[in-house]
């Protein structure tokens, strides 16, 4: 109570594409009366009896929404079993004080006295306490629901850890399997390899320690081995922390393509420890902010100015909340495809020699300045040092019409209508679409 659920709640139903339901609203609806008039009249009693009711209809729903629910509802066992069985619960953390704060002035009930708000506080705390998660604003709830938490890498706990070589020497992690280090061991070699090495069962948890390729590896055994156990994902590039450990896609490579076969296979868990971006090199910092300005375009902020951590957790934020309201990639996740189809077809005509940060720069600058984003095209290719690359133009042409996210041979782009308004499955004509992907080639 006073915590900002009735505001939080919204907020985090809009960000999720959800509906959001108060159980306290259902309860005054169905009794045609307020809260305070059925506590004043009926007691509390009468009340808890018409919030168990209230919730477990709302629980029992299939459409998923973001539901408030008060804390006194806790002490029924009947909806904490429905919670465990089909919800994720979010405590929304605060201090008694500032929950007296907020609602001293209301006319709850139950904070008519100080002394006795404070026991009630301190008494439901043990409930409170076995939430899935917690969180203290819109990010932080965003972050809460996908599984993402910002904590040491201790954090992650599982039975097989399956790290990046490379990450696993320069961070001492105590591997149970390494595997090579980036994208070599995206290969159904590797992923061979690991499913005929791991002793694991069912109920046992994968922990992946590395680069989005180390992820993406993984992830996929967890998907496939067994027909499925659970992986904990935790990443160590920017481009992992920011995008690959984030919205449940993982798969390897076929010599006729990348992530040619994979599975949506969403981490238990994604432990982000900024701690491992002190050992990246130039070019895989580089990777990572190409990443970073396309979602900070996408969210219409300059999320690129933020101090690693804070940036780090807006990006993710971000991405989470898209990949929510789209876990399966069939409608707006799209978006995420900002500058990337220019950035595929520059990197496959290179054969993957260029890096995929400036190819994804070059790739944001094509789609700024076919959005009419002069202005900002000007400043991605500032910020991100963006310098055509030398590789032969038909073969980028052709590499761009077979883009997998085209629809009857037509390219499907995204642009941006201003930055934070994404366009998806822009056609334009192909004249226009090849004069830009040949300035982006020296
Ligand atoms: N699943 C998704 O949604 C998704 C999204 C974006 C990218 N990806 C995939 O991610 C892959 C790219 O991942 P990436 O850019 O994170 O790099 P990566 O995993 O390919 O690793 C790149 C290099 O960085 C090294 N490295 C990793 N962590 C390090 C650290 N802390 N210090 C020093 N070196 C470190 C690795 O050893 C490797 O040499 C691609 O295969 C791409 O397809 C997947
Ligand atoms: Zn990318």
């Amino acid at each position: 109570m006073g915590a900002g659920k009735s505001t939080l709640g919204p907020e985090l139903a809009g960000r999720l594409g959800r509906e959001f339901v108060s159980v306290d609203d259902v309860v005054g609806a169905r009794a045609g009366s307020t809260i305070s008039a059925i506590f004043d009249e009926q007691g509390e009693g009468a009340f808890r009896t018409l919030e168990e009711e209230a919730a477990l209809d709302v629980l029992a729903q299939r459409a998923p929404a973001v539901v408030e629910l008060g804390g006194g509802g806790l002490a029924s066992p009947a909806i904490r079993a429905a919670l465990a069985e089909s919800a994720f619960t979010l405590r929304v953390e605060t201090t008694v004080e500032e929950a007296w704060e907020r609602v001293a002035e209301t006319d709850r009930p139950l904070a008519r006295d100080p002394d006795r708000f404070r026991a009630l506080y301190e008494g439901r705390a043990s409930l409170y306490a076995e939430a899935d998660g917690s969180c203290r604003e819109l990010d932080g709830a965003v972050l809460a629901a996908a599984g993402v938490v910002l904590a040491p890498r201790t954090e992650a706990e599982g039975d097989v850890v399956i790290a990046d070589e490379h990450v696993a020497a320069l961070h001492q992690i105590e591997a149970t399997f390494t595997v090579p280090a980036g994208e070599t061991a995206k290969t159904a070699a590797e992923a061979e390899r690991l499913w005929r090495s791991l002793r694991a069962n069912r109920g046992s948890t994968l922990v992946a320690v590395g680069g989005g390729s180390t992820l993406d590896l993984v992830g996929f055994v967890a998907a496939t081995y067994l027909r499925g156990v659970s992986w904990l994902a935790v990443p160590t590039t920017l481009v992992a922390q920011v995008d690959a450990a984030i919205g449940g896609k993982t798969g390897i490579d076929l010599p006729e393509g990348k992530n040619l076969v994979g599975a949506f296979h969403w981490p238990a868990r994604t432990v982000i420890d900024t701690s491992f971006l002190g050992t990246l090199s130039e070019e895989e910092r580089a990777n990572g902010l190409a990443e970073v300005v396309k979602t900070g375009l996408l969210a219409g902020e300059r999320l690129w100015e933020l101090e690693t951590a804070e940036l780090g957790r807006r990006c993710a934020a971000f991405k989470a909340a898209v990949c929510l309201r789209d876990p399966f990639d069939r409608g707006e996740r799209a978006q995420l495809n900002l500058g990337h189809t220019f950035a595929h077809a520059l990197e496959a005509a290179s054969s993957y020699s260029v890096p995929h940060g400036r190819a994804v720069g070059l790739g944001l600058v094509a789609a700024l300045r076919l959005s009419g984003l002069g202005r900002e095209a000007d400043e991605v290719e500032e910020l991100l040092g963006v310098e055509p690359v030398r590789i032969d133009r038909n073969t980028a042409w052709e590499a761009l019409l077979r883009d997998k996210k085209s629809v009857g041979g037509r390219v499907q782009l995204v642009l941006l209508e201003t930055p934070g308004t994404p366009r998806l499955g822009v056609e334009l004509p192909e004249d226009e679409v090849r004069s830009v992907l040949d300035s982006l080639i020296a």
